[in-house]
């Protein structure tokens, strides 16, 4: 069966861009990380994609970046933004609805927004965690797919709360990209 094809957007580390990319090695994937887009030219995520032999991998930067993404985006199914720093414009998200989705370092709908894990400790929040969402107009807010809590105890600070969610987020964000593709694979919404 042919898999559906992933775009990968990154904007630094790449983590998760990792656990995406490792997950769909295994025989029962139903994606295949076609792409790798970075609006950073420095991030290290490139280098990740470059050592897992992405087919393609591209550096666009903030300006017209909607537009010339588009070109690359052609045989592609998911979009798939893993620390990707720009928020993307209404007429891109609009065109990727259902389609395009994001890992954001909260359970969500608490502490959106950036430096999720801080509010979290500053708000001494008895858990935080992470959550796969659809990306609609307003930022954090789309529908959710899957979240996971994570307990906050007294000791924790910013540093080792973010340490725990990663963890949480390298689980969860490969399990929500197989359910997303699920849906699209019974819904025949294949491009
Ligand atoms: C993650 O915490 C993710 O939830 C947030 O940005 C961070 C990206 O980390 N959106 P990485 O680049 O995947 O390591």
């Amino acid at each position: 069966m042919k898999k559906l094809q992933v775009a990968i957007f990154i904007s630094g580390r790449g983590s998760n861009l990792e656990s995406l990319i490792q997950s769909s090695f295994k025989k029962k994937s139903l994606v295949e990380v076609q792409t790798v887009i970075s609006n950073n030219f420095k991030a290290k995520g490139l280098v990740i994609a470059k050592k897992n032999k992405i087919p393609s991998i591209y550096s666009i930067p903030n300006k017209n970046f909607e537009k010339k993404a588009m070109k690359y985006l052609k045989n592609v199914d998911i979009i798939c933004l893993a620390g990707f720093m720009k928020v993307l414009d209404s007429k891109f998200v609009t065109k990727w609805r259902s389609r395009l989705i994001n890992i954001h370092p909260s359970y969500l709908p608490a502490f959106k927004g950036l430096k999720a894990q801080d509010q979290a400790i500053k708000a001494k929040a008895s858990y935080s965690g992470c959550s796969v969402h659809y990306v609609n107009s307003q930022i954090d807010s789309g529908e959710i797919i899957l979240q996971k809590k994570v307990q906050i105890l007294m000791k924790d600070n910013t540093e080792s709360l973010s340490k725990k969610i990663l963890i949480e987020e390298h689980k969860v964000y490969p399990r929500a990209l197989q359910m997303v593709a699920k849906k699209l694979l019974s819904s025949q919404k294949i491009r």
